[in-house]
């Protein structure tokens, strides 16, 4: 079997070696790919995604594999130009993945069907995003649009609220693009995936991440400094809940709605005083979520994805460990605001009990890798308790070593 993953990130990373390890041994292929996910999956020698589905189709590709969202929606769609080929696709095409790339789109969907999330209204100037907030505090402001996860503030006051709607409408930081003005939930949040086959599901280790750049939840908004997995994360009554409030009405809604999916469907959610409310809906599996569920997924990824993206979930092909799983994020010195490149890392031959994944690295001199970007590579132990696997994961981070290494230690510690 040959199968292609599209992505460059931590998240491909753990999706490559997942389906690696899957028993068919597939053989595999990355776009663009990073230096590290090309020790498993050969770079393929393309520049777009037109000369991608033609070289596709030409090296008899049995299953893409869409890990980063990006090219859902960019130009006809990853999904739709492979149905084209009669090229299988895990992960949708581009009017489904609108839940992710329109937040806009997606709070139309979310209240046309009754699922349960925060009122909204959209704006489409200052004047009207004004008016809409209201005098109301806090309140959430959301960018309409993909804005790699920096399009959405949650301001305490008019002084915060007014510097992003400057950087939105004044200094067009992302581009055009309406507003969404949302009220303001509290309440722990978590992550649930479900793999989604045209009316079918299955739910995956529900995982948590951390956000913040700095311990006790303090500093800026990142793209993620570590996550937590584990089945017993949330109880099961409150897993169905979730299953029923949300997943089975999301999964009928794509159904009324003419929306196909076939893919990994991530549901944000914050589990309010009134019950769990969807925040957003991501097209694709959670970084660094899935650095910290992968390894706790056992079975036939590769055959489960493959028969997903031809209409057959398979339920059987994969099971889940009990136990817990940590990542552990290590950032670049200055990150977020900025990310060093070129630091040589040290130690990360000598850890035990932990699996690395890489996020921003890149092969430096004398074969070892030096950082290559704000998030540079994930640490991720499991462990049948939750104190094991956060012990392992936060000693094996602490081994890994870089100029300026930056990481939170309360990972899988602090609960929300
Ligand atoms: P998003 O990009 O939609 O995931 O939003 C990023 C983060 O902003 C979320 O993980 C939440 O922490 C926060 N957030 C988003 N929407 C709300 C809301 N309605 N109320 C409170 N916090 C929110
Ligand atoms: N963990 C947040 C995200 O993947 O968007």
């Amino acid at each position: 079997m040959k199968i292609l993953v599209v992505g460059k990130g931590g998240r491909e990373h753990a999706l490559v070696r997942a389906l690696a390890e899957s028993p068919g041994q597939p053989e595999l292929f990355c776009f663009p790919g990073s230096d590290a996910i090309r020790e498993l999956a050969k770079p393929v020698p393309v520049n777009g995604l037109t000369s991608l589905i033609a070289w596709m189709k030409a090296n008899a590709i049995d299953l893409c594999v869409a890990g980063e969202e990006s090219y859902l929606v960019t130009g006809e769609g990853l999904a739709n130009l492979c149905e084209r080929e009669g090229i299988p696709c895990w992960g949708p095409p581009k009017q489904s993945a609108q839940l992710e790339a329109s937040k806009e789109f997606a709070k139309e969907f979310l209240l046309r069907h009754h699922i349960p999330t925060a009122k909204a209204s959209a704006s489409g100037t200052l004047k009207e995003a004004r008016s809409a907030i209201g005098g109301v505090y806090p309140t959430v402001l959301k960018f309409d649009g993909l804005a790699a996860g920096k399009g959405v503030a949650v301001c305490p006051d008019a002084e915060s609220a007014e510097r992003f709607l400057h950087e939105i409408f004044v200094e067009q930081r992302f581009g055009e693009g309406r507003l969404l003005v949302e009220e303001c939930l509290v309440g722990p949040e978590v992550s649930i995936f479900a793999a989604i086959v045209d009316d079918r599901y299955q739910i995956f280790t529900p995982a948590r991440d951390y956000k913040r750049a700095r311990d006790g939840d303090e500093g800026p908004n990142t793209g993620g400094m570590g996550a937590v997995a584990s089945r017993k994360l949330i109880d099961e009554k409150l897993l169905a809940r979730i299953e029923q409030e949300i997943v089975q009405p999301t999964v009928a809604g794509l159904r009324a709605d003419g929306l196909p999916y076939r893919g990994f469907l991530y549901f944000g959610l914050m589990l309010t005083p009134d019950g769990p409310k969807v925040i957003e809906y991501n097209c694709r599996f959670g970084d660094p979520e899935c650095q910290a569920v992968m390894p706790l997924v056992k079975g036939d990824l590769a055959g489960f994805c493959l028969a997903g993206a031809k209409g057959d979930l398979q339920e059987s092909l994969i099971r889940f460990d009990e136990g817990w799983s940590v990542c552990v994020t290590l950032a670049s010195a200055g990150y977020p605001e900025t990310s060093r490149s070129g630091d040589v890392i040290k130690g990360l031959n000598d850890l035990h009990d932990a699996r690395v994944y890489h996020a921003g690295t890149k092969h430096g001199p004398d074969g070892l890798w030096v950082t290559n970007g704000g998030r540079v590579l994930s640490i991720v132990s499991t462990g049948g308790t939750r104190e094991m696997a956060v012990t392992r994961a936060h000693q094996a981070a602490g081994q890994v070593q870089f100029a300026g290494v930056q990481r939170r230690h309360d990972i899988g510690i602090l609960n929300f």
